[in-house]
């Protein structure tokens, strides 16, 4: 396992949030984390991170515990993550906009614009313009391409497909494919069950803070009762 997430306890001031959350992802896997409003997704994924750090468990990446590393050491170790609201800089270019996620490297092969634009020409039509002029698609898309200049070997995507156009979210998926053919394991919170089921390898689904269930896609469309009490609307 790349990623090892062993009872980890974590909260906002003195309210308990994630109770003995445990997940893991091998080389390359697509997973995903799926659950209601409010289950704890987000704060996985921050938990992770090092955003806010679990108060008790263990995060184990590459072999080495890194819970209380600052963000953007564990950044530098090979995990991207690409938030909710994807952080696009309005007034800087494309092309700006993936300079800033590339960064000095703990780890040799680094990504460069060629080979994104290379992966995703789209981005390479738009280099020139600002981030406030791009659809929500195109600023998820280019959200994903600046989290990749940081060379992970791990990317968290927080809800990709959410708000976007169902021949927009396909591209994002396509998207994904694409890294999980360049070897990059994804971990990808959704709200959207069909759309993260297609994608992915194996599944959690998390409720009030407790993982409730953890096992392939076959297994999760099998149990009709689980889906419904879990991630009925
Ligand atoms: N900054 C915060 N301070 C206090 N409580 C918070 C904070 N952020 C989230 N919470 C609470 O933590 C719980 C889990 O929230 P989280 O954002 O992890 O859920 P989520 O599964 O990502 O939901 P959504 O699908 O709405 O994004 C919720 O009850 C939420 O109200
Ligand atoms: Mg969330």
């Amino acid at each position: 396992m790349i990623l090892t997430v062993e009872k980890i306890n974590t909260f906002y001031g003195d309210s308990h949030i994630l109770f003995d959350v445990d997940l893991t992802i091998a080389e390359g896997e697509v997973v995903s984390l799926l659950g209601r409003n409010g289950a704890g997704k987000t704060t996985t994924l921050r938990s992770i991170m090092g955003l806010t750090p679990p108060r008790e468990g263990s995060v184990r990446w590459l072999g080495e515990e890194v819970q209380r590393l600052k963000p953007h050491q564990i950044a530098r170790k090979g995990l991207g993550f690409v938030p909710e609201d994807r952080r696009i800089f309005s007034r800087l270019s494309v092309e700006e906009n993936l300079e800033i996620g590339a960064f000095k490297l703990e780890r040799a092969s680094g990504w460069t614009l060629e080979r994104i634009y290379g992966l995703f020409p789209k981005l390479e039509q738009l280099k020139a313009h600002k981030g406030d002029q791009l659809s929500g698609g195109e600023q998820q898309m280019l959200a994903i391409a600046r989290a990749l200049m940081g060379t992970p070997k791990l990317v968290l995507l927080d809800e990709p497909s959410e708000g976007l156009a169902p021949a927009i979210v396909k591209d994002v998926g396509e998207m994904i494919g694409t890294l999980q053919d360049e070897g990059i394991a994804v971990l990808l919170v959704e709200q959207n069950t069909r759309f993260a089921c297609r994608l992915s390898d194996r599944v959690y689904i998390i409720d009030n803070g407790r993982v409730r269930f953890g096992g392939t896609v076959a297994e999760l469309e099998a149990d009709e009762e689980l889906k419904s009490r879990y991630l009925a609307v």
